[in-house]
C-alpha cells in the first residue's frame, strides 16, 4: 500500500481531482468522514490529511511514502524529500506586495517584511543585498501592510481579491507556486514499482490521457 499525505485547505480539492483522475478515489461514505487516514476504493492507497506544512514532514519521515504539497510550502521546509513531479495545481503566485508599489526602491533603511514564509522571504531579499526585519506572522498577513505593522509583505497570491480589498498591489514576483508530488528517498527505492505506477497515472491524468 500507498500512502499518500494531502495538504488540508486551498490544495485539497484539485489534489483529490487530479487522484481522481488518475483512478485512485475515495468513497462517497470516505469523502463525508471526517477521519484523516482513509483508503482508496481499491485498497492499494491510503490518504492522510494534514496541514499543508506538515506534508513534508509526514513524507520525509516515511509515515507517508508521498504529499502533495504547494511548492510554496516546500520552499519554506528543510523536509529532505525527492520532488519527481510537478503537477500544475493550485497555480499561485508568492509575491512582495505593499500600499506602495514603490516602496523597495524608496527605502533607505531596513524594510520591515510580514510574512508566514519567513525562509522564502529572508532568502529572498538576502540574494538582492536589501536588508530587512522579517516579522513572522501566521495568517491575514495583508492586515500587516495595509495598518503599518510592516512596510510590506511576501505572501501568496491566487486570485489577488485579497491585495486589492486590502489596497495593497504587488511590487515584485517571487517565485510560481503550484502543487508538487513529493516523495519519501526509502520508498521510492523500496516500492518503486508501486510509486512509478503512481507517478505514470498522474502524469496520464495532467496530460489528459489515459494510464495504460
Ligand atoms: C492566502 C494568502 C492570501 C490569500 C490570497 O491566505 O495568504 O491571504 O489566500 O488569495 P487571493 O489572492 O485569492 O485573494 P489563506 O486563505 O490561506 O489564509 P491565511 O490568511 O490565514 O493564511
Amino acid at each position: 500500500m500507498i500512502t499518500i499525505a494531502i495538504s488540508k485547505g486551498r490544495m485539497q480539492d484539485d489534489a483529490l481531482a487530479l487522484l481522481s483522475k488518475a483512478g485512485i478515489r475515495l468513497s462517497p461514505a470516505s469523502l463525508a468522514s471526517r477521519k484523516l487516514a482513509l483508503p482508496d476504493e481499491t485498497g492499494g492507497y491510503q490518504f492522510v490529511f494534514v496541514k499543508p506544512a506538515d506534508v513534508p514532514v509526514y513524507v520525509e519521515h516515511g509515515i507517508a511514502d508521498c504529499g502533495i504539497v504547494g511548492r510554496d510550502v516546500l520552499l519554506e521546509s528543510e523536509a529532505d524529500v525527492l520532488l519527481p513531479l510537478d503537477l500544475g495545481i493550485a497555480r499561485c503566485r508568492i509575491v512582495v506586495a505593499a500600499l506602495d508599489p514603490n516602496v523597495i526602491t524608496r527605502s533607505f533603511g531596513m524594510l520591515r517584511i510580514a510574512t508566514k514564509y519567513v525562509r522564502i522571504a529572508g532568502d529572498y531579499f538576502g540574494a538582492r543585498g536589501i536588508p530587512v526585519e522579517v516579522i513572522p506572522l501566521s495568517g491575514s498577513v495583508e492586515l500587516a501592510a495595509a495598518l503599518g505593522l510592516a512596510d510590506a509583505i511576501v505572501d501568496l497570491v491566487e486570485t489577488g481579491r485579497t491585495l486589492s480589498e486590502n489596497g495593497l498591489s504587488v511590487v515584485e514576483v517571487v517565485r510560481e507556486s503550484t502543487g508538487l508530488l513529493v516523495l519519501n528517498r526509502a520508498s521510492y527505492q523500496l516500492k518503486s514499482a508501486e510509486v512509478t505506477r503512481l507517478t505514470s497515472a498522474l502524469s496520464c491524468a495532467i496530460e489528459g490521457v489515459s494510464a495504460a
